[in-house]
């Protein structure tokens, strides 16, 4: 394997493009290529089946591309899937989950409300991840469908809907008076700007995003497989083709916020 390889990132549409953005950040000489799904968006609604059937194919496309390493921008594909690809493909995968540790690593007894998709939530994974943490703090589970929605129809600029709908999510489990906010989702990443609006300092706002792109940076230095000296790049590709040009108006927006 050679460190000039392409790395591949894949979500079921365009919230991972807030991780992607992040890894050409950290790491700006990698090749990165990025797989939207936006034809089966969402993924947060459909079977473990569905969804494994989704990553396995876009996995054997990062496979013919020849890739070093695969980074799962979805939290639902992870909790989906992730032991099965890490069985079936030679390339490292690096997975998302909600980044409840480091919300809990505020202090005792903190109070956090986990946004995430329906999928996301009701998996085992989380369950698991729940367990960990759940006796010292307290955690509650909100599903946002409707923000992954708004990402894919191109409303993030309908101001009064995003606020409206971050208000409607909000007001479920009154996070505005918890410790923190986990968005569990890629997609959720790009409301935090507005978000901030909406919560009181104090609330903190928590995601994987950076976690994971010194994740992936790790275990390339591990293996010795960090490219260092290319000219870094991005690639954008969308089993919807028509979303390509929001897709890259969604990376401007990650410059702009970031
Ligand atoms: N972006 C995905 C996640 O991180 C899920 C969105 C969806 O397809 O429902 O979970």
């Amino acid at each position: 394997m050679s460190s000039k390889a392409p790395i591949g990132v894949f979500d079921s549409g365009l919230g991972g493009i807030s991780v992607l953005h992040t890894i050409h950040q950290l790491m700006p000489t990698e090749e990165l290529i990025y797989v939207g799904d936006s034809k089966y968006n969402p993924y947060g609604t459909k079977t473990k089946e569905e969804i494994t059937q989704r990553c396995v194919s876009i996995c054997d496309y990062f496979m013919e591309k020849g890739c070093k390493a695969v980074v799962i921008a979805c939290n639902t594909a992870t909790s989906a899937c992730v032991p099965y690809l890490r069985e079936k493909y030679p390339f490292d995968i690096i997975g998302m989950e909600p980044a409840l540790k480091v919300a809990c690593s505020f202090g005792n007894h903190q109070k956090i409300s986990v946004w995430a998709t329906p999928f996301t939530l009701q998996e085992e994974k989380f369950a698991n991840l729940m367990k960990r943490f759940e006796n010292e703090h307290i955690i509650d589970k909100v599903p946002c469908p409707k923000l992954v929605e708004l990402v894919e129809n191109d409303e993030l600029d309908n101001i009064d809907l995003v606020r409206d709908t971050l208000h409607t999510y909000i007001q479920k489990d009154q996070a505005n008076t918890f410790d923190s906010v986990v968005l569990g989702c890629t997609h959720f990443v790009f409301f935090k700007k507005e978000l901030r609006d909406l919560l009181p300092l104090s609330v903190h706002i928590v995601d994987g995003n950076l976690g994971t792109a010194y994740h992936l940076q790790d275990i390339l230095k591990q293996k010795d497989l960090l490219n260092e000296t290319g000219q870094g790049s991005i690639r954008m590709e969308n089993t919807c083709p028509e979303k390509i040009g929001l897709a890259r108006k969604l990376l401007r927006k990650m410059e702009e916020i970031s």
